[in-house]
């Protein structure tokens, strides 16, 4: 495949995506900075509206996540929820989508030049695979069920197809970016505007000019006739992706959890002892969890439950809360959260560094999105007395950490000084010794 045309196609393809090419997320260098959409300052992402006109809405969106969307031709629908939907996900490297299939529908062949997908189930099954890139293109492929999660590396092309001839399926998937941006190939490469000389493309894929020009007049592409020729197309797709964990230098770099060698993230796994299952869980998050002391379960399936994740910046939570029950004020000191709510309401909030701590707070409700910025306090809330809550976050870290706060203040093992504990919070010693007293329960596995 590596051939003089497929050279030749390549540059009119990079020169096609060249946007991408300068494409990171930058990293926060504030609490958060808000995009300010009118700004005439042309930045990477966007300019940061002035902190004061800042409130809890700009990290919010009632996108109805929970509701069934209208399928389009090849039987999809991609409901994307980035930067342009809540202005708040702006230099935090992430964003959220529900995707629809129909009965036989797809979600056909595409990248997303900026960001890594990981994608659970909630309705149906799917059949999903990526390829990688030259000179192997091997493709990964698996059948997800409900509750099931799946990993597409940063830039791969990638598909999910509903193989179910009467069912509809729904998937909800983060992106490592704030803006992960979407190529579909047959789209870029059969409907680019204006076309692409259909000299190259014959060439590129060796058939002839009118299958091409066949190709070319189709109106919208990613017909499953198109499908073959993808194979032919994945030698010429292969550039250099970025993102916000360790960026990866290679297609995947699957964490070796055997190696004796110590490095940032893993060591890598010998690609030739890679499979679909290093990238895959059957981690049931449609499934309810028992909760806590304090009324909730957080069930993370970060890079020790996929190996796959290692160096690709994002990982993904179900969450349980009972009712009543709350997760507690704690931080990510590596990632931001994207969260949405799949049953009942919850009361959220964040608060911002010093010296304003300003809290940030809003209720949500089903299908509603929430961004808590990277680093920053955090916590849910129940308040309902009678009905259980769920949501499903994802966060931008192939290994997120938590810190609880009442824990590590006051659960820490040896404990921290009940003098110093005292003059911090302004309480008598004998406060602090009671509370270093008390069993603070995790709430994260
Ligand atoms: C902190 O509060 C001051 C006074 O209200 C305001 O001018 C400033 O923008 C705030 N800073 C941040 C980072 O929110
Ligand atoms: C996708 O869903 C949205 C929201 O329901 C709808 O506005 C849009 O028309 C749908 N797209 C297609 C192609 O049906
Ligand atoms: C490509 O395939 C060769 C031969 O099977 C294998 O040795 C190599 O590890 C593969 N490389 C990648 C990046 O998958
Ligand atoms: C959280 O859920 C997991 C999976 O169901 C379970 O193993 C664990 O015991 C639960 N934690 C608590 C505190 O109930």
């Amino acid at each position: 495949m590596a051939s003089p045309s497929s050279i030749c196609l390549l540059a009119v393809l990079l020169a096609l995506v060249s946007w991408q090419a300068i494409a990171s997320d930058p990293s926060p260098l504030q609490d958060f900075c808000v995009a300010d959409k009118h700004s005439p300052v042309l930045v990477n992402g966007f300019a940061c509206l002035d902190p004061k006109y800042v409130n809890a809405d700009h990290f919010f969106k009632a996108a109805m996540l929970d509701t069934p969307r209208k399928t389009n031709k090849v039987g999809s629908n991609v409901t994307l929820i980035n930067v342009m939907q809540i202005p708040g996900l702006n230099t935090l490297g992430i964003s959220i989508a529900r995707i629809d299939y129909a009965p036989l529908g797809e979600n056909p062949p595409h990248t997303h030049p900026r960001a890594t997908e990981i994608l659970t189930v909630l309705e149906g099954t799917l059949y999903v695979g990526f390829v990688t890139s030259n000179p192997n293109n091997t493709l990964f492929s698996k059948v997800l069920n409900k509750g099931d999660v799946f990993v597409f590396p940063e830039g791969l092309i990638h598909f999910q197809f509903n193989p179910n001839p009467h069912q509809p399926a729904v998937a909800l998937a983060a992106l490592s970016s704030q803006n992960p941006g979407a190529i579909t190939i047959a789209n870029a490469v059969f409907g680019s505007k204006p076309p692409i000389s259909d000299d190259i493309l014959a060439k590129a894929f060796q058939v002839e000019k009118g299958t091409i020009d066949w190709l070319q007049a189709q109106e919208k592409m990613a017909s499953q006739s198109s499908f073959f020729l993808l194979v032919a197309l994945l030698a010429l797709v292969s550039w250099k992706a970025i993102a916000s964990d360790p960026s990866p230098l290679q297609d995947f770099c699957v964490a070796d959890e055997h190696s004796p060698v110590l490095v940032n993230g893993f060591t890598c796994l010998n690609p030739k002892d890679v499979n679909a299952d290093h990238f895959f869980k059957a981690a049931m998050l449609d499934t309810p969890r028992k909760t806590n002391k304090v009324g909730s379960n957080v069930t993370l399936i970060n890079v020790m439950q996929i190996p796959g994740l290692n160096t690709l910046g994002i990982s993904m939570a179900r969450i349980d809360y009972a009712p009543l029950g709350q997760n507690p004020p704690h931080t990510h000191p590596r990632a931001t959260e994207i969260l949405t709510v799949l049953e009942g309401t919850l009361y959220v909030g964040f608060v911002t560094s010093n010296p304003n701590n300003t809290l940030f707070s809003k209720e949500l409700n089903k299908g509603d999105v929430f961004v808590f910025p990277e680093g920053l306090i955090h916590f849910q809330f129940n308040p309902n007395p009678h009905q259980p809550a769920v949501a499903i976050a994802a966060l931008s870290s192939q290994n997120p950490g938590a810190i609880t706060i009442a824990n590590a203040v006051f659960g820490s093992k040896p404990p921290i000084s009940d003098k110093i504990l005292a003059k911090a919070f302004q309480v008598e010693k004998g406060t602090i010794d009671w509370l270093q007293a008390q069993f603070w329960e995790n709430n994260h596995y």
